[in-house]
């Protein structure tokens, strides 16, 4: 079996997954197990993960096709990797970055290396004889998160595209719903609407409040999909872990002064994703505001006390974008 045969077979792939293919209901399958050994696989930036997908029988012809679903374009098919038991092919994004893990003869598991923040999702493995195509969906959740980005000259300035590129300066993506209500779970309150990766715009509230959209519960509160090209909202930007370290340099410093101190130690002022990491993955606490790279001057408090911001709550606190001569702040930088 050559690769020829392999791609020949994709192009009637596309009618058969799409008209057949239907939720699974736990122990209806015949060739896959189902439910897959976990149905939702943890990773973070950078890393390397296994998504299970493993053969109860083997039919006498079959492919396995693993693909990643795309909530935002229903009907596209995201094809990472289609082989059968001789040879494999890759594609896409996710390809160059897939291998079949193959640890016996009825493993069909996919690994995939190198973690990108785009990568988390749902993925489904499919087995494909013509006959009874099966499938099972296993869901990657890339461990992050989630901070609210305000543009420099105030609220609600940015449509979708714009709110993507922000989110993608400070080292992330723009997130999901789903990422967007886990954060919310993990203390997330905020009362400014931001777009999220699927259009839609919401916001999370922990503490009900008038201002706030009124006395409904708290939860996650939805303005549904938006024009993304005219309506305008703040952004909800997803990142993770990095491998560089955030520093903090004490000093009394304007910003252009900031981005020196920084440069003298080999490192650059720290994006704002960047800080959320630091502070999200190694717990950073500085009790001290210091320019970011945006311009604006913010500090992370994980143990929360009354002379730091006076918050109850751990988080990034944000002095807003000062005047960059005449405010004097330390630094951050990232190295
Ligand atoms: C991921 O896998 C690659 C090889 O496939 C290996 O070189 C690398 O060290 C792994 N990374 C981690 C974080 O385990």
């Amino acid at each position: 079996m050559n690769c020829a045969v392999i791609l020949l077979l994709t192009s009637s792939c596309f009618t058969w997954s799409s008209a057949i293919y239907t939720p699974n209901r736990a122990g209806t399958l015949k060739y896959l197990l189902e439910p897959p050994v976990f149905a939702e696989v943890v990773g973070h930036r950078g890393g390397n993960v296994t998504l299970p997908c493993i053969l109860r029988t083997k039919p006498s012809h079959y492919k396995v096709k693993w693909t990643k679903l795309e909530p935002e374009h229903v009907g596209r098919e995201n094809i990472i990797m289609i082989s059968n038991s001789h040879a494999f092919k890759q594609y896409g994004r996710l390809g160059p970055r897939a291998a079949l893990r193959k640890a016996h003869t009825m493993d069909a598991s996919l690994q995939l290396r190198g973690l990108e923040l785009e990568d988390g999702g749902t993925y489904r493995c499919e087995l494909v004889n013509g006959i009874e195509d099966e499938s099972v969906a296993i869901s990657l959740r890339i461990e992050g998160v989630v901070f609210p980005y305000q543009s420099k000259n105030g609220r609600y300035r940015f449509t979708f595209q714009e709110a993507k590129d922000v989110c993608a300066e400070q080292d992330g993506i723009l997130a999901s719903y789903s990422q967007l209500y886990r954060a919310w779970t993990e203390g997330l309150d905020w009362c400014n609407a931001g777009w999220l990766d699927d259009g839609t715009v919401h916001y999370p509230i922990i503490e009900s409040r008038p201002a706030c959209g009124g006395e409904m519960l708290p939860g996650i509160r939805s303005y549904g999909p938006k024009d993304k090209k005219v309506d305008q909202f703040d952004a909800f930007c997803f990142t993770s872990q990095t491998s560089g370290s955030v520093s903090y340099i004490s000093g009394s410093f304007s910003f252009e002064q900031a981005e020196h101190a920084c440069q003298r130690q080999g490192a650059a002022l720290a994006l704002v994703g960047q800080l959320y990491s630091a502070w999200r993955f190694q717990k950073y606490d500085q009790c001290d505001g210091g320019w970011l790279r945006d311009g604006s001057v913010r500090f992370p408090i994980s143990n929360p006390r009354e002379r730091c911001g006076g918050l109850p709550e751990a988080g990034v606190r944000s002095f807003g974008f000062p005047n960059r001569m005449k405010h004097l702040y330390g630094a951050y930088c990232y190295r």
